[in-house]
């Protein structure tokens, strides 16, 4: 078995809370996508698009689909899209791995969060970022750049939960505000914020007011 093999079959057991984590480490620098995991943010999200797809619930997935299908008619950014967009999209997202994953891309750009977006001002309609802003240092700067790229009619919604991220996924978040300060910032970028708790989640559908 090779290396790529071997580091996908312990991701596995990782993921069956078996304790693979030293392995893992010793096979990542023989795997190109892989090579600082679990340190390297690009690794660590490579690593994650194998087992993403399953750590969400179907139902939950389909919930989020319906709550933004308001926007499918619009040209859509969707930021750390992952290996899922809910609605058809451009998606922007650090790891080639969950891009490659992801079937609902009109086209598929990697980039970094914490640098500005590549995007001229107002080139979308909308702007998605479900399960994405928490793993951003740069959280305000990346607002102001998202109220940039979006049309002056144009809507952002942000999607958090509202429990606490699994242990693993935590150790690559770098901010957790109580739902008011997100609101107080998205305001202060710019927005006029509708947010909603549903099932778990917390909506922040904001227009430029
Ligand atoms: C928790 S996953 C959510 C994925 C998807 N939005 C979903 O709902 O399934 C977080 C995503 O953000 C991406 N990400 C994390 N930090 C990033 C950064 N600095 N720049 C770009 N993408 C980032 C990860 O690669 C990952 O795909």
């Amino acid at each position: 078995m090779d290396a790529e093999q071997r580091f996908i079959e312990g991701l596995l057991e990782l993921q069956y809370g078996l304790d693979a984590v030293d392995d893992l480490k010793k096979i990542a620098p023989q795997v190109s996508w892989a090579s600082d995991w679990p340190e390297d943010k690009r690794s660590f999200w490579n690593a994650e698009a194998f087992l993403w797809s399953r750590k969400i619930p179907k139902e939950k997935r389909e919930m989020i689909t319906k709550e933004l299908s308001f926007l499918s008619h619009g040209k859509n950014l969707d930021l750390g899209s992952g290996a899922y967009s809910y609605i058809p999209s451009t998606c922007f997202d650090i790891s080639p791995k969950m891009l490659q994953f992801n079937d609902n891309c009109k086209e598929k750009i990697t980039g970094d969060l914490e640098k500005g977006l590549p995007f001229s001002n107002a080139s979308f309609d909308s702007v998605t970022a479900v399960f994405v802003i928490n793993y951003v240092q740069n959280y305000s700067s990346l607002c102001r750049e998202i109220r940039r790229v979006l049309k002056k009619e144009g809507t952002f919604v942000m999607i958090l939960s509202a429990n606490p991220v699994n242990d693993w996924q935590r150790q690559k978040e770098v901010v957790s505000l109580p739902f008011l300060k997100w609101v107080k910032l998205l305001e202060e970028t710019g927005f006029k914020v509708d947010h909603y708790l549903k099932e778990e989640l917390h909506f922040f559908k904001c227009r430029i007011s």
